[in-house]
């Protein structure tokens, strides 16, 4: 199925944008029903919130479940969530916990917050405040957060985000991990160029079939690159998503030249053959780039998506497809695009 509305916001709101999709499969208690939750940005008029949404098609159609409040005290934006299910216990979070973060702000300041489900995302609780960072900025003068994504390993969970707070970048990659989700380690870089302003941003991680990880991003302020790539998609390899700091930094181009840009999403697949896939998403046109050879510089081509352009689409392996069929969440676009959410499916060749 293609174009499939999941969301529209209400007529009379006065910003009826919606933007940065994201979607988590429940596979931790063994569910039968392949259920599948999807956030999104919304600029409600009142207390703003994260929408939850469920869906038992695989994705095909959508209803409310719940909503989800942050706690920072006057701040009245909530954007770039990000969804995840534990498959290990940290602190008082069992496997099975469902957890939203996203990077609440108003003109004072940015503040990361985690948010955990215990009912598989009926209700949800305030756990812990990652990082905070000032207003939100993309100056070099600015000293904002962004763009939380998490990933567990090696019995930590890792929250990656976007860094403007270190006086010697413009703005930097970096994480911080925990055991029991309440106290949070120091910050840890991940892609801190050595150029002051290059901006890179928009960390996504996937595992692959090798055991190594690819970690992707855009950088902002590269130049070199033609006009249509203002955020050039890089990425590195390494065998922990924790230690992506020293690995060698990769421009994502295509074998016919297209430079992928701007806001990247990547997952690997079993699926396409022997080393399986992996997929990138990026934001500056409807395209997708697959790569059949883990990653290697010279190997990624540039696919016929299918679906309509968006800012920082989702990509989901549907279960009992033996990764073949991918669902692309469509959250919005930054600028003119629909103001709708949709969702659609994909087909690795
Ligand atoms: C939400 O805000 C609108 C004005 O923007 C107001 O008319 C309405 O009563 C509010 N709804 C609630 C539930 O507070
Ligand atoms: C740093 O990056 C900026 C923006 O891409 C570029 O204009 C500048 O030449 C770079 N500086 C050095 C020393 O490479
Ligand atoms: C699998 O990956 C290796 C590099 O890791 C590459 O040499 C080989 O060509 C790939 N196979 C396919 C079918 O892409
Ligand atoms: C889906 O909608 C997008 C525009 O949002 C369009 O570019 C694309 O062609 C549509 N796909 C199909 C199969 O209708």
């Amino acid at each position: 199925f293609n174009n499939v509305t999941v969301y529209t916001a209400p007529a009379d709101w006065k910003n009826r944008g919606t933007l940065y999709g994201r979607v988590v499969l429940l596979n931790q208690n063994c569910e039968e029903d392949n259920v599948l939750l999807s956030t999104w940005t919304v600029n409600s008029p009142n207390k703003t919130y994260l929408p939850i949404y469920k869906s038992l098609d695989f994705g095909r159609t959508w209803n409310p479940l719940s909503k989800v409040y942050f706690k920072t005290s006057g701040y009245t934006a909530i954007a770039q969530p990000f969804l995840y299910e534990l498959a290990e216990t940290f602190g008082d979070y069992p496997a099975g916990t469902i957890l939203v973060s996203g990077n609440t702000f108003s003109k004072s300041g940015t503040a990361i917050e985690l948010h955990a489900s215990l009912d598989k995302g009926q209700t949800f609780e305030y756990v812990s405040t990652i990082a905070t960072g000032g207003a939100p900025s993309t100056n070099d003068k600015g000293t904002s957060i962004w763009e939380p994504f998490l990933l567990a390993y090696d019995n930590k969970l890792g929250v990656f985000y976007s860094d403007s707070r270190d006086p010697l970048h413009s703005q930097k990659l970096s994480h911080q991990t925990s055991t029991d989700l309440l106290t949070w380690g120091p910050v840890v870089n991940d892609a801190a160029s050595q150029n002051y302003t290059l901006r890179p941003g928009m960390t996504t991680i996937a595992k692959m079939g090798n055991g190594k990880f690819i970690f992707s991003y855009e950088l902002d302020k590269a130049t070199g690159v033609p006009a249509y790539a203002k955020q050039p998609i890089h990425y590195r390899i390494a065998d922990s998503p924790f230690e992506f700091d020293n690995a060698e930094e990769l421009p994502l181009v295509a074998t016919d030249g297209t430079v992928a840009s701007s806001a990247p999403q990547t997952i690997w697949t079993p699926a396409g053959g022997p080393n399986g896939t992996i997929l990138t998403s990026a934001s500056h046109a409807e395209d997708f780039f697959i790569n059949t050879a883990y990653g290697d510089p010279s190997a990624w081509v540039r696919v016929v998506s299918g679906h309509g352009i968006g800012y920082s689409r989702a990509l989901q392996i549907i279960p009992k497809t033996d990764g073949k069929v991918i669902l692309v969440f469509n959250g919005g676009s930054w600028q003119n695009g629909p103001k709708e959410v949709s969702a659609g499916d994909f087909l690795i060749p």
